[in-house]
């Protein structure tokens, strides 16, 4: 197995960070990688906001937390999961684990490969990390949290526009949990076109 193979099948989703910063060579190396991830049709829209500022990481946590907590309980609603994690939570709502490093992906509002593109850069951004013995996680609390106006508030006074919808957010930083096998996949979900032979 070559280790790109073996980086690919390794990386897991860390939810436990040291607070140890990430090097600056080392976060410009994954985020260039980030930004030679395919796009649809090579327009390149995509923005990568990055934060590893405690303080401003620590205000858009309680900021998410208070947010999530005031939205209603819909049943069969997916985000319903964060909801209910800020709503737990005693302490200040944890969605990035004190990661020292986050990445939001955004881009033009309605972009019809917004997403796509997004996915495909943090997912090698994720894999460039991995590669360099960083560990990460996608987090999808900034994403749901698009239309909310005072999170939009917050991160428009940091210099995230308004105008930009975000896509997705990675959080990243050097791991403190033990690694873990993949959990199992579920079976057949590969498929072959086949002609009638
Ligand atoms: C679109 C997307 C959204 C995700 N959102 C979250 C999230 O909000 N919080 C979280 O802890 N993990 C999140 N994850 C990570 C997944 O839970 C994780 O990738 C999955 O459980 C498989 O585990 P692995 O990445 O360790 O292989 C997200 C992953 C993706 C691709």
């Amino acid at each position: 197995m070559n280790e790109t193979i073996q980086t690919i099948l390794s990386r897991r989703s860390v939810r436990a960070y040291s607070d140890r910063p990430v090097p600056q060579e080392l976060l410009n190396e994954v985020l260039t990688c980030a930004l030679h991830a395919p796009n649809g049709g090579n327009h390149q829209e995509i923005k990568l906001t990055v934060c590893t500022d405690p303080e401003i990481l620590d205000r858009i946590r309680r900021l998410a937390g208070e947010e999530f907590r005031k939205m209603p309980l819909v049943e069969g609603q997916y985000m319903n999961v964060a909801i209910r994690n800020a709503t737990n939570q005693k302490e200040a709502y944890n969605f990035t684990f004190r990661a020292p490093v986050m990445v939001i992906a955004s881009g033009p509002a309605g972009w019809p490969n917004g997403m796509a593109d997004s996915a495909l850069a943090l997912g090698t951004l994720m894999l460039a990390a991995k590669s360099e013995g960083l560990a990460s996680c996608y987090v999808n609390q900034l994403h749901w949290l698009n239309d909310n106006q005072p999170m939009r508030a917050c991160l428009a006074q940091l210099g995230l526009p308004r105008e930009e919808e975000i896509f997705g957010t990675v959080v990243l930083g050097y791991g403190q949990e033990p690694d873990r096998p993949a959990a199992p996949r579920k079976p057949d979900r590969v498929r072959y076109l086949r002609g009638e032979s």
